[in-house]
């Protein structure tokens, strides 16, 4: 076993962890923080992307010991202060951007990392942005739409699905 300790949404965490274990599964099984959801295992589906230095990352494809020391992000502190919403949380809810939201926390973690570094993404941008996150429910669309709403743009000219 061995000793890891990293800042998680601003705490330290620390726990004794296999060298094959997963950021995704500390994350989960040690720190019970399980927005981060694990749909594949395999770096495929985009479930699990988390912050780790400010850039978004698939869990599953990090071990637990290389993000020691480092400051991971999860969706539990996406919110506002007082609890409420972000404004990007919102827009998904304000333009249905979920459905069974198995997808969400990845798809908004996804979507935070895409504003930080381009905050006026063209729709096309946002759509190879997303390219690593799957979604079985929405289509896509409505995801789209939250992030450009999220954006400040202007969605009513983007057709109605
Ligand atoms: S669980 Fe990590 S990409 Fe699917
Ligand atoms: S809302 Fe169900 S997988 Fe995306």
């Amino acid at each position: 076993m061995t000793k890891v300790s990293m800042t998680v949404n601003g705490k330290a965490a620390s726990g004794d962890v296999e060298g094959r274990t997963l950021l995704s599964s500390f994350l989960r099984d040690t720190l019970e923080l399980t927005g981060t959801h694990v749909g594949c295992d395999t770096s495929q589906c985009g479930a699990c992307v988390v912050h780790v230095d400010g850039e978004a990352v698939k869990a599953c494809t990090m071990l637990a010991a290389e993000a020691s020391g480092r400051k991971v992000t999860t969706i539990e502190a996406m919110s506002n202060a007082d609890g409420s919403l972000s404004v990007l949380q919102q827009a998904f809810q304000d333009h249905h951007g979920l459905q069974c939201g198995f997808c969400t926390p990845g798809m908004v973690m996804s979507a935070a990392a895409l504003l930080k570094e381009n905050p006026d993404p063209t729709e096309a941008e946002i759509r190879e942005y997303l390219e690593g996150n799957i979604c079985r429910c929405t289509g896509y669309h409505n995801i789209v739409k939250a992030i450009m709403a999220a954006a400040g743009q202007d969605v009513s000219r983007i057709a109605a699905e």
